[in-house]
């Protein structure tokens, strides 16, 4: 099926499309989603056929109040009660024992659903409106760059989809941060836009699920985030640079422009004491560089630390050279 696919900011028209089952891209403060009504299996199936994503990663069901999170799991444990409070609506996402009402293909078949109340004025407006929750992926191609704007869905998506939501750029810039538990001990499946120690201060010690055999989420694939340009993640810029010389590189900094490069072809993203700039220009710079056509994308790596970590988990999984 092919559309002809519109941008607007109606949220009565995106309402119709979801209620006769189609799918609508929606804005989140993280980034874009290709929603569709949870309940439905024949939307969710568009869903995945959309994103071409193989059908074993389950996606996150997106609700406008917390009550609908008790209408979804079948049991809310003490931190994750904690976690609600303090971080939703915001970019958090609980991995919580899901009830019966919600299809095994949403979850891919797991027994946990990943529930997330997005903050964003639009979002929760068109929620809010619906009798049922959205299901959503993040709305780019499986494996490629998320998107933070319309226009980059509409780049993405444009014909796959009848209509984009447009809720201007997401001010956080990357994914939510996945927290599930393992026998009541907080587990993070990915890192995202609430950091390790904001976590930690509310629910203790985190473990971090690093170990890629026994990860469901995609998100933690090492390969993903990708753009079609090869892309080199590096504290050593001008080294990398410099063994580079002779290509058409394209250079993503912080603070300010390299003397190594003309300024065109780089982007500063914002100052690296301000990370949550930094993130919000992220996805942005990478659609952009991306679409130059250089031979090399270079980046430098930030100190690991707070958002930083987030940051260098998504180039890490980016990065292909
Ligand atoms: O910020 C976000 O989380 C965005 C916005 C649109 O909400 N969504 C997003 O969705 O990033 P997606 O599908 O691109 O990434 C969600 C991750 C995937 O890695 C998926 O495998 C994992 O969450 N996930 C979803 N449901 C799960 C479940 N029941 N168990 C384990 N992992 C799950
Ligand atoms: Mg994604």
């Amino acid at each position: 099926m092919t559309f002809k696919t519109e941008i607007g900011t109606d949220i009565l028209r995106a309402k119709q499309f979801l209620d006769k089952e189609e799918i609508v891209a929606i804005p989140t403060e993280t980034v874009y989603g290709l929603a569709a009504n949870a309940f439905s299996e024949n939307a969710i199936n568009k869903v995945y056929v959309a994103k071409m994503r193989p059908t074993n990663n389950p996606l996150i069901v997106h609700v406008a109040r917390e009550e609908w999170i008790y209408q979804l799991a079948t049991e809310v444990n003490e931190k994750a009660e904690l976690l609600i409070e303090k971080f939703m609506p915001g970019p958090l996402t609980l991995l919580l024992p899901k009830k019966k009402l919600v299809p095994d293909i949403v979850t891919s078949g797991l027994p946990d659903v990943a529930i997330r109340f997005p903050n964003h004025p639009t979002a929760k407006k068109l929620l809010s409106q619906l009798d049922y929750p959205l299901a959503a992926p993040s709305a780019n191609p499986f494996g490629y760059i998320s998107p933070t704007t319309a226009q980059h869905v509409y780049n993405q998506m444009n014909n796959k989809i009848p209509f984009i939501l447009d809720g201007g750029q997401c001010s956080a810039g990357i994914e939510s941060t996945i927290i599930g538990f393992k026998n009541n001990l907080p587990v993070i499946y990915r890192l995202g836009s609430i950091t390790l120690s904001e976590i930690e201060a509310v629910v203790g010690k985190v473990i971090i699920n690093s170990n890629t055999k026994d990860i469901l989420a995609p998100g933690m694939l090492k390969k993903h985030y990708s753009p079609s340009t090869p892309l080199l993640l590096t504290e050593e810029i001008d080294e990398a640079m410099k063994k580079y010389n002779g290509k058409n590189i394209g250079l993503i900094t912080y603070d300010s422009y390299s003397p190594l490069l003309p300024d065109e072809q780089q982007i500063v993203l914002g100052k690296s004491t301000n990370l949550g700039q930094v993130a919000h220009n992220l996805y942005a710079a990478m659609h952009t560089i991306d679409a130059v056509g250089y031979d090399i994308i270079i980046v430098k790596k930030l100190p690991d630390e707070g958002m930083g970590k987030s940051i260098n988990d998504r180039l890490t999984r980016a990065s292909n050279v």
